[in-house]
């Protein structure tokens, strides 16, 4: 059955409030808010089911109020603008969920172009889906000593075991992101599936992009010179955040500890660091 439900959607950048309409269900005070990103000519005026918006920009975007988990809402989207003096509409149904970001794009194909050339977060992984044993993310958990406060980011975070366990063995918050598309969706499965929406979030974004303030502990699985790359970002963590990497160090960091795993049956052992922040210099 579908029900017309009176959303609030928030300016991502806290300019302004809209009031629109999505078709779905009833959203819990457990769930998650659904992100919206909508590209169109900087001129055009923007309607969400019916209500003028206030942005402006190429960009808009747009957060929901809490939304159910797993279930699927519609807003109807219509997008006006001038060309040679002519009005152009268009219209798109955008499907929105609990914690995913969904973008819809109103731009003629060969501006799309540029822009997606330049969006940070459509380009292809660094490194591949690679899961870390589930013996080996216990361990590196047990490492970074994860306690009662903690927010644990995973960078890069594939089918999201590691916020997964995070949330269900340490009752932690927990942040995941990936690059892939495909991994967003599969992470986003694992966390409806064990039941950890009210502690884990699970974003696609590049992780070089990202601000890592809010994180106490940030897990790795990447090579060793990505975790080069990211140190500007984990320097600034807050000291005492734990950083614990599977597989692979950071050049010019000391780890405080060292440690090798071989779970059962696997062919070979697996190495975790530990590194507290500040950590020492190599
Ligand atoms: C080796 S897997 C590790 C997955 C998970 N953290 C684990 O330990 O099971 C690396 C993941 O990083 C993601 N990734 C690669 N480059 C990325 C980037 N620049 N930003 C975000 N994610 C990225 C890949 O899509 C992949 O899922």
């Amino acid at each position: 059955m579908r029900r017309t439900l009176i959303l609030f959607l928030v300016v991502w950048a806290g300019l302004a409030w809209l009031v629109c309409s999505a078709r779905g269900q009833d959203p819990q005070s457990d769930s998650r808010p659904a992100y919206l990103k909508v590209y169109l000519p900087a001129s055009a005026h923007l309607l969400v089911d019916g209500t003028s918006t206030r942005q402006s920009g190429e960009l808009r975007r747009f957060e929901s109020p809490p939304l159910t988990g797993g279930k699927r809402y519609v807003y109807s989207l219509k997008v006006v603008w001038k060309e040679n003096g002519k009005d152009v509409v268009r219209e798109r149904e955008a499907h929105v969920q609990a914690g995913q970001e969904t973008t819809v794009d109103f731009r003629p194909a060969d501006e799309r172009r540029v822009v997606r050339a330049q969006a940070p977060e459509d380009r292809s992984p660094d490194v591949i889906f690679v899961p870390t044993p589930q013996e080996v993310v216990d361990k590196m958990l047990e490492l970074a000593e994860v306690k009662k406060g903690d927010v644990v980011y995973d960078l890069g975070c594939g089918d999201g075991r590691i916020v997964v366990t995070a949330a269900k063995k340490y009752g932690v918050k927990a942040h995941g992101f990936d690059i892939d598309p495909d991994r967003v969706k599969e992470s986003l499965e694992n966390v409806h599936k064990n039941q950890v929406e009210k502690l884990v979030t699970i974003k696609k974004a590049d992780i070089f992009t990202l601000d890592l303030k809010e994180a106490s502990v940030v897990t790795l699985y990447l090579l060793p010179g990505l975790n080069v790359k990211l140190m500007p970002q984990l320097e600034k963590l807050k000291p005492g955040s734990r950083i614990v990497s599977h597989d692979f160090d950071m050049h010019g960091a000391k780890p405080k500890k060292v440690v090798r795993v071989k779970p059962e049956g696997a062919e070979r052992e697996h190495m975790i660091y530990l590194w507290v922040v500040p950590w020492e210099k190599e």
